[in-house]
């Protein structure tokens, strides 16, 4: 079976030429080859091919002239351009001009394989489609962006829990959208013009958190000048998003069961019971189960609030994800810095689709955020994403302050000694950059609020030992 689409490789390096042409041949492709500049505008003149590979350096011409007499003849042809050199100027005007994607020689075969059936797919798709509906083409629900059956499912959870007033428990790792998706419930609620109130259950001190919770009339405590309205009170009739659910006190526990089972509760140093109409949905990185468990979460305060459940997959398990976020987030970000980003490169894209993203669409958002601040092409290609991932990677060379190399293996480390002055480098950071406040910290670092407090001890102790 021979499909149709016409391709011309351009490439005055013989033995590649031919390597292209019995290549593509075999994945049915109908090929042509030009090995020098004024061939390959000759039979661009006679026929407008579906796709043209050239290469950046072209004898007799230049990639560029090609990539634009191509297009003159069609406009629809499709540009693939390979080079040795990763030069960014060559790719800035290829892709201002229209080309496709940008391919780095040496290339994976395969990959090239796939890079032009891709192509070749966008392009029969959008010449099928009406061209202003190209527009805003990534699926979303309200403001979450996915269109993997992951995603899909939990919009069809939300759609069906909104309405109701039932307490919803929403799971996943950090940065995986739990707080959007509370919103959104929220906002599909009949309480979507009431409060919505979010408290992050790991950021209050044990001894605040009940007046914060339930309020407190005057003279209650020392420094209670006036009464204070608790959050409960504050979101009535709306919701409270009780965020690190997972972080409270067991004495918290208590008080906030009473609270749900009975619907009211008495502020501290009050006497007069205050019934309120709060829809309550919790959420937390934690299993949630497992501490039930382990005796750390109360199990009847789990099951008032893990009505509905909603799990949140991480992003690295809904890959068809990464693709309209990362495009999404590469237009948020180009129209807010003001620049002329319109995508993101398939090469990227195959890049960001090998990497696990622990810290799930927070990381990818950020991520598109340094690339686009850095990209000088209208274009996002893997080399500005790489320099932001290398950032990540720098403390295996280095940290602030101190430099170590793995040749002091060979005399002997301290390994242990060696651990806890990298922690220790990066707890004072942390701590520096979030003003002291240990829950922001703990977020900075990927940690629960309790391990950061259990670190921060433990550096306590080694630099007292140090010292
Ligand atoms: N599906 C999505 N579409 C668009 N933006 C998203 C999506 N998921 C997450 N984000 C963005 O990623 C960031 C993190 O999301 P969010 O705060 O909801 O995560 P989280 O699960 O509550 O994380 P944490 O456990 O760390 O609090 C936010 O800026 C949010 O807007
Ligand atoms: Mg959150």
């Amino acid at each position: 079976m021979t499909n149709s689409y016409k391709l011309l490789v351009v490439d005055d390096d013989a033995a590649m030429g031919k390597f292209l042409k019995e290549f593509l041949a075999g994945h049915d492709y109908q090929v042509a080859v030009a090995k020098n500049g004024k061939d390959a505008l000759k039979l661009i003149k006679k026929t407008a091919f579906d796709l043209v590979l050239t290469d950046v350096r072209v004898e007799g011409t230049t990639g560029l002239e090609i990539l634009k007499a191509s297009k003159e003849k069609d406009s629809e042809t499709v540009v693939i351009m390979i080079s040795a050199y990763s030069t960014t100027e060559v790719a800035v005007d290829a892709m201002n001009e229209g080309a496709y994607d940008f391919v780095p020689k040496p290339f994976n075969d395969q990959e090239l394989a796939q890079t032009i059936s891709r192509a070749l797919a966008l392009k029969s798709q959008s010449s099928a489609k009406d061209p202003d509906s190209q527009e805003e083409d990534y699926q979303h629900f309200h403001h979450i962006i996915g269109k993997s059956p992951e995603m899909m499912a939990i919009y069809k959870q939300i759609e069906q829990v909104a309405p109701t007033k039932t307490n919803v428990l929403i799971t996943g790792e950090s940065g995986t959208g739990k707080e959007l998706i509370a919103r959104a419930i929220h906002d599909f609620s009949k309480r979507k013009d009431k409060p919505f109130v979010v408290v992050n259950c790991g950021g209050i001190p044990d001894t605040l958190m009940e007046s914060e919770f339930f309020g407190h009339v005057k003279g209650a405590f020392t420094g209670a000048v006036s009464d204070k309205k608790g959050f409960f009170e504050v979101a009535n009739n709306g919701t409270i998003f009780l965020d690190e659910i997972g972080e409270l006190s067991t004495m918290l526990q208590v008080k906030l069961l009473r609270a749900v089972q009975g619907t009211s509760f008495t502020p501290v140093g009050g006497t007069r019971e205050i019934a309120v109409d709060v829809r309550i949905i919790s959420a937390t990185n934690k299993d949630l189960e497992q501490e039930v468990v382990d005796g750390n979460f109360r199990e009847d305060l789990f099951f008032r609030l893990n009505v509905v459940p909603i799990k949140v997959p991480p992003l690295r398990n809904r890959k068809g994800d990464v693709e309209i976020l990362s495009q999404y987030f590469a237009k948020k970000y180009a129209g807010l810095m003001g620049k002329e980003i319109t995508k993101l490169s398939s090469y990227a894209i195959d890049f960001l689709n090998k990497y696990s993203f622990p810290g799930n669409v927070r990381e990818l958002e950020n991520l598109i955020e340094r690339s686009v601040a850095m990209s000088s092409t209208n274009i996002i290609l893997p080399q500005s994403l790489t320099i932001s991932m290398h950032k990540k990677r720098r403390w295996v060379e280095g940290i602030p302050g101190k430099r170590f190399d793995l040749d002091q293996v060979k005399q002997g480390v301290d390994l242990e000694d060696m651990l806890s002055t990298i922690e220790s480098a990066y707890l004072k950071k942390a701590m520096e950059i979030s003003g002291d406040n240990k829950s922001k910290a703990a977020k900075l670092l990927g940690l629960t609020l309790r391990s950061m407090r259990y670190r921060l001890s433990k550096q306590k102790e080694f630099e007292e030992k140090q010292a």
